[in-house]
């Protein structure tokens, strides 16, 4: 059981039997306590520019989705609607604080934590993602409904932007309550219509495209193979006996030749930068402060092999560290501010953070 996951939860059975392969309900797994954004705090990240919000809504089987930011007159919608905020970690510490509960999923997949309220009837529709997100009821109660696994066969009808099941064959029902919480695993329909007022927090999980790991990587290979080195006959070859024919022993070779320099040139490294890019970087801190952390838009990844510890800061890959600063690393990179006290082993750590731009003031509040 690891400490931090839900209430009722062994990390490590869940990862070996539901994790990406079929839903869970956790009942009670998150206090009521760390649920309390209110239905007005939500809309009013809504009217904000830079905030990525929507409403969706549905009347006589017509789904409207819209995007914001907001303002007032936009809640006055005929018929249910759900108002959908991403990102809300990123602006609420509170929420950010959930982020605990599942800290035992590798950091790097976590995406962002959706938090949406409802109105009585309220639905986004039955649909699909291609994420991972453990959907954790707030105030009120929403009914999750559960349909089979989908892909891009599936029928589905357009709604605006909105792309919606044709069909939903339900196949597991539950009604959530304050506290818990639904795992539902890529791919799996899912539908949620709120019973009265209802918010719910949507921590969700990302896996990053196998085309961009391709790419970057292919990348990071022309960067440092030697553009002149021409592909040999490793093994011995023999003769051809049909023109213009590719054998396949031909291309086996040269199979070969690229696995082989892709590995060979794998710094390893290019993953946790590209992981890393995605974060906004903020204003280094001018003057130490006591406090320091990683700011909520910041992404800080890092690794560890024989030459020591490479960190990962909005896309910068520092040199590698003493493995001594590991410890400062885990409690940064899960969310906990560090005393800075002059002269301490990791300051050169916290030096390389504050030019990536990932560190700020937790203290310094605007
Ligand atoms: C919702 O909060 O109603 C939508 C969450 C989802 O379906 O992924
Ligand atoms: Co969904």
């Amino acid at each position: 059981m690891t400490q931090d996951c839900f209430d009722t939860l062994d990390a490590t059975h869940f990862l070996s039997h539901y994790w990406q392969k079929k839903p869970l309900l956790i009942p009670n797994g998150v206090a009521a306590q760390a649920l309390t954004v209110s239905p007005d705090a939500l809309a009013g990240l809504a009217l904000e520019e830079g905030v990525d919000s929507r409403i969706v809504s549905s009347q006589d089987g017509i789904w409207q989705q819209s995007r914001g930011p907001f303002d007032a007159t936009h809640f006055q919608v005929p018929g249910p609607w759900t108002l959908l905020v991403q990102g809300v970690d990123r602006l609420i510490p509170e929420v950010a604080a959930l982020r605990a509960y599942v800290g035992f999923l590798p950091t790097w997949r976590f995406d962002d934590i959706m938090v949406s309220f409802a109105t009585d009837g309220g639905s986004v529709g039955p649909h699909y993602d291609r994420y991972d997100v453990f959907l954790v009821q707030g105030k009120g109660s929403r009914r999750w409904k559960l349909g089979p696994t989908c892909d891009n066969a599936t029928p589905t009808i357009t709604h605006g932007e909105l792309s919606l099941l044709a069909d939903f064959p339900v196949q597991e029902e539950y009604l959530l309550t304050t506290g818990d919480v639904l795992y539902v695993p890529p791919h799996v329909a899912h539908w949620g219509t709120a019973e009265g007022e209802s918010m719910t927090y949507s921590i969700g999980f990302r896996a990053p495209r196998i085309a961009d790991l391709v790419a970057r990587l292919a990348d990071q290979t022309l960067d440092s193979v030697d553009s002149e080195l021409l592909l040999t006959d490793a093994v011995a070859i023999t003769p051809s006996q049909s023109a213009g024919e590719i054998r396949p022993q031909d291309f086996e070779n040269v199979r070969g030749a690229v696995f082989n320099t892709l590995e060979a040139l794998d710094s390893e490294n290019w993953f946790g930068e590209l992981l890393s890019e995605q974060g906004e970087p903020v204003s280094p801190i001018l003057h130490r402060t006591e406090l320091v952390a990683i700011a909520p838009c910041a992404k800080v990844f890092w690794r560890r092999d024989i030459n020591g510890c490479h960190v990962f800061a909005n896309g910068a890959v520092s040199p590698p560290f003493e493995t001594a600063i590991i410890p400062t690393l885990i409690a940064l990179c899960g969310g906990e501010a560090v005393a800075v006290v002059q002269p301490r082993a990791d300051s050169l750590l916290l030096d390389f953070l504050d030019e990536a731009g990932a560190l700020y003031d937790p203290m310094d509040i605007d």
